[in-house]
C-alpha cells in the first residue's frame, strides 16, 4: 500500500559494523567453549513486557546467545521490570539483591535491567547507586539498542544507560522470539493517553501510537503461515487503535481484516477501555467468527465518585449498559475486568457501589488491586489515602462476593463441551483454554499441543475446570 506513514518505521541496525563484530565475537566463543553464550531473562508484569521480553529474546538469538531457564547458568541477565503497583517493584530490588551475590562469583556475568520501572529517573538513579554491578540500564523504546549496549560492555568495557522518554519511533522490523508456536502476542498500539489519575503508565510508556493496520495484518499473516492460530492484539486501549492514523481506520475495521486471514482461527485484543468501546465495536465482535467471546473490560470502580475521580470518562450506569448491549449481541459471552479497591477518598458507600456492580455483572473473572501509591500521579497526591486495613478489609469483602458469582458461572459449564486451544502438557496432563478465556485441565496425548480439540466439562473449581476430550 503506498499511504504514506504515520510514525517513522525505524531500523534496528542489525547490520551496523559494531553488531557484526559482536556477532564475530559470539560465534569465537562458540569454537572457544563448545557452547553459545547464554541469557536468561526475568519478566515481570502484563503481556505488553512479556511480549518486549520475546524482541529481546529475538535480538539476542540474533547475535548468536541461547536462552537458558536459570539466571545461574546465564552470561547475560535480564530484568524486564513493572512498576504499574509498588509490590511489582519490590519484587525487581528484591532479586536484584539475589543476583548480586551471583555476581560476585561471576563477575563476567552481564546484569541488564530494562522495562517501565527504567523510565523513571529516580529508580534509574537509585538501580546505579545501590547495585552499581548493573552493566546495562534500557527503557521501553530503546530495545533496539540492547546489542550495541551490550557491544559497549564487552568491548569498549563501558557501563551503558539508553532511555528515551516519548518517541515517535515505531521499530517494526526487530526480529522476535516467540514463546509459543501457535498462540502470539501482536502489538496494535504503544503507550497511553488516557492518564486515569492512579496509573503510571502514561508516564513511563509515552504517548499512544498504533501501527499501521498493513504491518499489522502483514506480521498476522506471517505468524498463520508459521502455524499459529491464535492471537492476542496488545495495546493499553486498543479500543482507541488507529485515533492517531493519517488515514481513518478503526479497532473495528482492523477486527474484521484480521478475521479475513486464513489459518488464524482464534483473535483475543486487550485491554478495552469502556470509553471508548463502540457500537461498531461490539458488531464486529458479535460478527467476526474468529474473535473470542470474551471480553476483558476494566471497571475499577462502581462509583461514579471515584470514577470520575480516576479520571475515567465513564459512569457506573454507562458502564452496566455496555455490559448489557454485550450480552445481547453475544448472549454467552465472557467478560473480566480489574477492580481497585482502596482509591484514595474511597468511602463504604463507593466500595459497596463497586461490589454492586460485580453483582449485576456476573464476572467470569477479575483481577483484584489493592490501590497502590504511585509516585507522579496525580492520586498519589490525594490527601484522603484510605487506611490499608480498610482497604484490606473491602478486599476480602470483594472477593467474598467475587469468588462464589465465577465459581457458580463455572458450573454452568459443566455437562458442556467446548472447543481448546491445547497449551501446555506435563506427561499425559493437557491445559488449554476455552474461547471464553477458561482454563481447562485434561488427560491427552502431548502431541496435541497447538491444537482445538473438544473437551466436555465434568468438574469446575473458582480458577480452572477439568473435562476430558471428546470424539465427535
Ligand atoms: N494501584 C492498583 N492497581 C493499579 N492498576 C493500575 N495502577 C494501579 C495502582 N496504582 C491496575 C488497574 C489496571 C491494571 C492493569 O492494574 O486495575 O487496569
Ligand atoms: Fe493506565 Fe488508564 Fe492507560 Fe490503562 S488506560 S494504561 S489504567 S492510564
Amino acid at each position: 500500500m503506498s499511504r504514506i506513514k504515520n510514525h517513522l518505521v525505524a531500523d534496528a541496525k542489525l547490520d551496523s559494523e559494531k553488531i557484526i563484530e559482536l556477532k564475530n565475537r559470539n560465534e569465537q566463543f562458540l569454537i572457544n567453549n563448545g557452547r553459545r553464550k547464554t541469557y536468561h531473562i526475568l519478566t515481570y508484569g502484563c503481556q505488553m513486557n512479556e511480549h518486549d521480553s520475546e524482541k529481546i529474546s529475538g535480538m539476542l538469538t540474533s547475535i548468536g546467545y541461547v536462552e537458558t531457564d536459570d539466571e545461574k547458568n546465564a552470561d547475560l541477565v535480564i530484568f524486564n521490570t513493572c512498576l504499574i503497583r509498588e509490590n511489582a517493584e519490590l519484587r525487581v530490588f528484591g532479586k536484584l539483591g539475589e543476583v548480586k551475590g551471583l555476581k560476585k562469583n561471576k563477575p563476567d556475568m552481564i546484569v541488564a535491567v530494562c522495562g517501565c520501572m527504567m523510565q523513571k529517573q529516580e529508580i534509574r538513579d537509585k538501580v546505579l547507586e545501590k547495585f552499581s554491578f548493573v552493566d546495562i540500564i534500557f527503557g521501553t523504546n530503546t530495545i533496539h539498542e540492547l546489542p550495541v549496549l551490550i557491544y559497549n560492555v564487552e568491548i569498549k568495557k563501558e557501563k551503558s544507560v539508553d532511555i528515551v522518554d516519548n518517541t515517535d519511533l515505531i521499530y517494526e522490523d526487530m526480529p522476535k522470539l516467540r514463546k509459543f508456536k501457535y498462540k502470539a502476542l501482536v502489538n496494535i498500539t504503544y503507550g497511553c493517553d488516557n492518564f486515569c489519575t492512579y496509573c503510571v503508565v502514561p508516564y513511563v510508556r509515552g504517548r499512544e501510537k498504533s501501527r499501521e493496520p498493513e504491518d499489522i495484518i502483514q506480521e498476522i499473516k506471517i505468524l498463520a503461515e508459521d502455524g499459529c492460530k491464535e492471537v492476542t492484539l496488545l495495546g493499553q486501549n486498543v479500543n482507541s487503535y488507529g485515533k492517531n492514523l493519517n488515514v481513518e481506520f478503526t479497532f473495528a475495521q482492523l477486527l474484521y481484516e484480521i478475521n479475513k486471514i486464513e489459518g488464524i482461527e482464534r483473535i483475543r485484543f486487550m485491554t478495552s477501555h469502556p470509553k471508548d468501546l463502540t457500537d461498531d465495536l461490539i458488531k464486529a465482535i458479535q460478527e467476526c467468527d474468529k474473535v473470542c467471546k470474551h471480553l476483558h473490560l476494566p471497571v475499577q470502580s462502581g462509583s461514579n465518585d471515584v470514577l470520575r475521580r480516576m479520571n475515567r470518562k465513564y459512569t457506573k450506569e454507562h458502564y452496566l449498559t455496555l455490559v448489557e448491549k454485550l450480552k445481547k449481541a453475544v448472549p454467552d459471552i465472557a467478560i473480566t475486568t480489574d477492580i481497585i479497591v482502596g482509591f484514595p477518598g474511597e468511602t463504604e458507600e463507593d466500595f459497596l457501589e463497586t461490589l454492586d456492580v460485580v453483582k449485576k455483572v456476573e464476572y467470569d473473572s477479575a483481577f483484584t488491586f489493592l490501590y497502590s501509591i504511585r509516585e507522579g500521579t496525580v492520586a498519589a497526591k490525594m490527601d484522603d489515602q484510605v487506611p490499608d486495613e480498610v482497604k484490606h478489609d473491602r478486599f476480602n469483602r470483594l472477593l467474598e462476593v467475587l469468588y462464589p458469582i465465577i465459581l457458580e458461572k463455572n458450573q454452568k459449564c459443566i455437562g458442556k463441551v467446548f472447543p481448546v486451544l491445547v497449551e501446555t502438557a506435563e506427561g499425559d496432563e493437557l491445559t488449554g483454554r476455552t474461547e471464553h478465556f477458561k482454563l481447562v485441565h485434561f488427560k491427552g496425548s502431548k502431541d496435541l499441543v497447538g491444537e482445538i480439540v473438544n473437551v466436555k466439562i465434568t468438574d469446575v473449581k473458582t480458577f480452572h475446570m477439568k473435562g476430558s476430550i471428546v470424539i465427535a
